[in-house]
């Protein structure tokens, strides 16, 4: 399965298949044919991994420390310093291998260096592969804040391949998985759907369910980007869940949730208020709620302070002149963007997945 992604420096090719990573030799000779090529990637994945891109180049891998915690500059300039030992010129392919925290950081050395060698994304966990790895988005972290250094960089392809997630933790893949319902929430009733009853193919990482459930997330993705690069409009609906789930991960300082899993609280706090609106049908809420619930345990949430949780969404990047914009759901494949969400709805929201009023 191919799909095409526009972007303003050209288009992109993202490649869906089971053993697509065992090709990506064949597909970099038609991309880039005599290029050279420094794969990036971490120890666990290169170990887990490393055997299949084999063939691609017997240049040294560049292998970066494991962690959000390393997603940072310094980081960045070890890939710099990879890159000058490999002589690298503007005309090396860098291949990223591994989550999206490798993704992001290699991405972002990718773009800046020479000011720009061609990038092609390799995704090995659930949420890289339907969110981080398309749309272009590249950068690292500040101690100032998440994602507070980064550029627009779309990749010259990306390779997906569904049976790397075989040795993917539970966790990890679960906490893609909330992404790949909020695709089936905000734009594909029949993606929700058919994630509710594969469930359990799903999480035997059967690829026969992944592949479908990834090229619709990959699709409802690049059509959105496609329609709005830089985020000014539409691409904001793929922040539903995520104002409410951008604020628990700031309280509990990116310790507690896997993104994934907040976004999941950040769902049902959307759909909180949806139904009080009437922009949700109380069967889909109920749906949804299951489907979450089903999926197994999210860490707890009654012990985070209210206050402070209202306080991180008043400081949401997602303002815009002052007014917060809030994504609620539609029935189930569609959704509203709001300026007019009030402290006090947000409260009833946080309450009702179990954050107390102050
Ligand atoms: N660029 C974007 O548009 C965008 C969008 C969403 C998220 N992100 C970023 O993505 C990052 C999170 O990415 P993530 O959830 O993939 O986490 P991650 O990259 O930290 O990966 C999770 C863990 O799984 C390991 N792993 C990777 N592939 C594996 C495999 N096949 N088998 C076993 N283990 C494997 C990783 O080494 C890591 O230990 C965040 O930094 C977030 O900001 C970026
Ligand atoms: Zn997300």
């Amino acid at each position: 399965m191919r799909i095409d992604v526009g972007s303003r420096a050209g288009s992109y090719a993202v490649q869906i298949a089971p053993g697509e990573s065992r090709r990506l030799h064949q597909l970099l000779s038609a991309l880039a044919p005599g290029a050279r090529v420094v794969v990036v990637s971490n120890g666990l994945v290169w170990r887990l991994l490393g055997d299949r891109l084999a063939q691609l180049t017997s240049e040294e891998p560049i292998l970066l420390p494991d962690g959000e915690r390393f997603k940072n500059l310094l980081t960045v300039g070890k890939v710099y310093e990879g890159l000058i030992r490999a002589r690298a010129d503007r005309g090396t392919v860098v291949v990223a291998v591994g989550g999206g925290v490798l993704g992001d950081t290699a991405g972002f050395a990718a773009a800046t260096f020479l000011r720009g060698l061609p990038l092609v994304q390799v995704p090995t966990t659930l949420l890289a592969q339907v969110d981080s790895s398309i749309g272009g988005k590249v950068g690292v972290n500040h101690s100032a804040g998440k994602n507070l250094i980064g550029a627009f960089y779309p990749p010259r392809a990306v390779v997906i391949d569904p049976e790397t997630l075989s040795t993917l933790p539970r966790r990890e893949f679960r906490a893609g998985l909330y992404e790949v319902i909020k695709y089936g929430v905000i734009a594909s009733r029949s993606l929700f759907e058919r994630v509710s009853t594969n469930l359990s193919q799903l999480f035997a990482r059967d690829t026969e369910a992944l592949s479908p459930a990834i090229a619709e997330s990959c699709e409802i993705k690049a059509r959105i980007v496609e329609g709005d690069e830089l985020e000014s409009g539409a691409r904001r609906t793929l922040n539903f869940g995520h104002t409410v789930g951008h604020a628990l991960e700031a309280a509990t300082k990116y310790r507690r949730f896997r993104h994934g899993e907040a976004v999941a609280y950040g769902m049902l706090a959307a759909a909180a208020i949806g139904a009080r609106r009437g922009t949700i049908p109380g069967p889909d809420r109920e749906a949804l709620a299951t489907l979450i619930r089903t999926m197994g345990p999210l860490p707890a949430v009654t012990d985070l302070p209210a206050s402070q949780l209202l306080e991180a969404i008043g400081r949401d990047k997602k303002i815009v002149n002052g007014r917060l914009h809030f994504v609620l759901p539609g029935p189930i494949g569609s959704t509203q963007i709001v300026d007019d969400v009030t402290p006090e709805e947000i409260a009833h929201a946080l309450a009702a997945i179990g954050i107390p009023n102050p």
